[in-house]
């Protein structure tokens, strides 16, 4: 720690250098469009998971004890969700799921650590995954907390204390987290990190290490949290989704623990910073009477009623002068369904003067030169795109890592969950022309295959800075870095629409 310490600065100072000498200035969305970039693809290496003997990943409670605790925002800055976990999973046969009202759910929280007077209680479930087929196990989850605080002050620190005090030591250590900057144009939060992809690789050790080191005091998941689905029931891991599974069982199996593990390796972050997840395609994971989601559902908190979607799918939150919209890539999203019908109404209902920003954020993206999902999302583009661009949204954020490559044939099926394929005509569109890797599309401005995190930084009603930092790069190095200037005034595509 102490080593640690006594590097930092000498640390900064070099990366202060290396940023002054790439860029003096970072480039800024006015000057477009600028010169197309592709950065050599660098050797990816092979991403290796944190084995089960790992102790990030172990159980290190005893009895009814709390752990994996989360920190989730509501819908307004004035309410918060608390997640933790009582009880082990069991894996294998004859799983019998646990009762979840053999444990409350409280939390007693206030603003000093040594006064924690206000209390909430919350509900709590469990969630199985089962597989109806000889030699496949089983899995029934622990007891799985949610709780909503209310009536927060905005932009303060709380420290609480989680479990159920009727029951003795199960309730946790003391633990503290921030609330968001209040509603408005004039407050924004420091830092807000972007990552999607996460996994539970040693790589994902450099990314969530970056990622602490730049202290967010937000962080966006875009979907792909732990990848149990490229595990086989009896926990072997495979290198890929396809590569050993669907032989003898018409459903793909996973391996459920690897969410604890997960839940347990993040919880240092995840106690500490709000965090707030959307699905990808790793979360389907279907089981038993074509359920799917049953994790990524039960798992996490959303603020879905608090912004009238009632899905766990897509929601909206708002912070300080941004208002956020969580998308879902693998729900309905046609113009008839409940989803589109959901974002017209909250897109309707933001007033650009109090939340001058409106960020989406979804898993799989609509513009990508990768190869594997090259154009998979064109179907959900064609539903929504005109309606976000009607009332100006600011920016989207997507995740979905992928091998770079070629152009695969177009008229190749991607995911069924991705409703089809909408790309047949590579001559119009938006992203038309024949490009991947081998090619850069005009809608590309900059591309870099490097694992890493994102960091936006919203500065006022019209500035944004968004930098993207590599793991291979010492701390504070910047990767790659852009201003995003809103220009509200020029914007204005559908003028019924009061977007400034
Ligand atoms: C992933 O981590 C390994 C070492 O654990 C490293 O060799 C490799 O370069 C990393 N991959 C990327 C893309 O950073
Ligand atoms: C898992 O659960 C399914 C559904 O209840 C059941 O059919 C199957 O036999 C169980 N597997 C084992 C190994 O017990
Ligand atoms: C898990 O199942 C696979 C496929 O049947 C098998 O190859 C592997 O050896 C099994 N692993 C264990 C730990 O039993
Ligand atoms: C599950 O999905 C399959 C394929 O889409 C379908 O044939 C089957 O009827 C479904 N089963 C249930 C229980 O809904
Ligand atoms: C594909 O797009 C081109 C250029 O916009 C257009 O001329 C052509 O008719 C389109 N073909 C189909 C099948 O839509
Ligand atoms: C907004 O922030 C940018 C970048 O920090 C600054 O250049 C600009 O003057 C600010 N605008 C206003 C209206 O404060
Ligand atoms: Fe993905």
């Amino acid at each position: 720690m102490r080593r640690a310490s006594l590097l930092s600065p000498l640390l900064a100072a070099a990366a202060a250098v290396v940023v002054a000498v790439v860029s003096a200035e970072p480039a800024s969305t006015l000057s477009g469009p600028s010169r197309p970039v592709t950065v050599p693809l660098g050797d990816r290496g092979h991403a290796v998971d944190l084995p089960d003997t790992d102790p990030r990943v172990q159980r290190r409670v005893k009895g009814w004890a709390p752990e994996q605790i989360a920190v989730a925002l509501s819908a307004e800055p004035t309410s918060a969700w608390v997640s933790w976990i009582t009880g082990d999973f069991q894996m294998g046969g004859a799983v019998k799921p646990l009762d979840p009202s053999t444990v409350g759910s409280v939390v007693r929280y206030g603003r000093a650590a040594d006064s924690l007077l206000q209390e909430a209680a919350g509900e709590s479930l469990v969630y199985s995954q089962l597989y109806p087929f000889e030699g496949l196990q089983n899995y029934t989850s622990g007891i799985i907390h949610h709780v909503r605080l209310q009536g927060l002050e905005p932009g303060t620190k709380y420290y609480y204390q989680c479990g159920d005090p009727a029951i003795p030591d199960a309730m946790s250590d003391v633990h503290a987290f921030q609330t968001m900057p209040a509603v408005g144009p004039k407050s924004y939060p420091g830092k807000i990190a972007v990552v999607g992809d996460l996994g539970l690789t040693y790589n994902t050790t450099s990314t969530v290490e970056h990622m602490v080191r730049n202290q967010p005091d937000l962080v966006l998941l875009l979907g792909d949290v732990c990848y149990a689905n490229l595990y086989l029931t009896n926990g072997t891991g495979a290198d890929c989704y396809s590569c050993t599974f669907a032989k003898s069982t018409p459903i793909h199996e996973t391996y459920q623990p690897r969410w604890d593990y997960w839940g347990r390796y993040m919880e240092p972050v995840t106690s500490t910073i709000p965090m707030m997840v959307v699905e990808g395609n790793h979360e389907i994971e279907e089981q038993i009477h074509n359920k799917t989601f049953a994790s990524y559902s039960s798992r996490f908190a959303f603020p879905s009623e608090e912004s009238g979607s009632l899905s766990p799918f897509y929601y909206s939150f708002d912070v300080g002068g941004i208002h956020f919209i969580m998308l879902a890539s693998y729900a309905d999203y046609k113009k008839s369904g409940e989803q589109y019908r959901w974002l017209e109404k909250d897109l309707a209902k933001v007033d650009r003067s109090v939340t001058p920003w409106v960020i989406a954020g979804w898993h799989a993206p609509w513009y990508t030169t990768y190869k594997a999902h090259y154009r998979e999302a064109e179907c959900m583009r064609v539903e929504m795109e005109e309606l976000l661009y009607s009332y100006g949204v600011d920016k989207m954020a997507t995740s979905h890592a992928d091998e770079a490559g070629h152009c695969p044939d177009p008229a190749s099926t991607p995911d069924p969950f991705m409703g089809g394929f909408c790309a047949s005509n590579l001559t119009s569109g938006p992203a038309a022309g024949s490009f991947c890797w081998d090619r850069q599309p005009e809608y590309s401005a900059y591309r870099e295959s490097s694992f890493g995190h994102g960091i936006l930084e919203v500065k006022n009603e019209t500035h944004a800075l968004w930098r993207w930092h590599r793991n291979q790069d010492l701390y504070n190095t910047v990767g790659d870095e852009v201003h995003i200037v809103r220009e509200p005034h020029k914007c204005l595509i559908d003028s019924t629409r009061l977007a400034y």
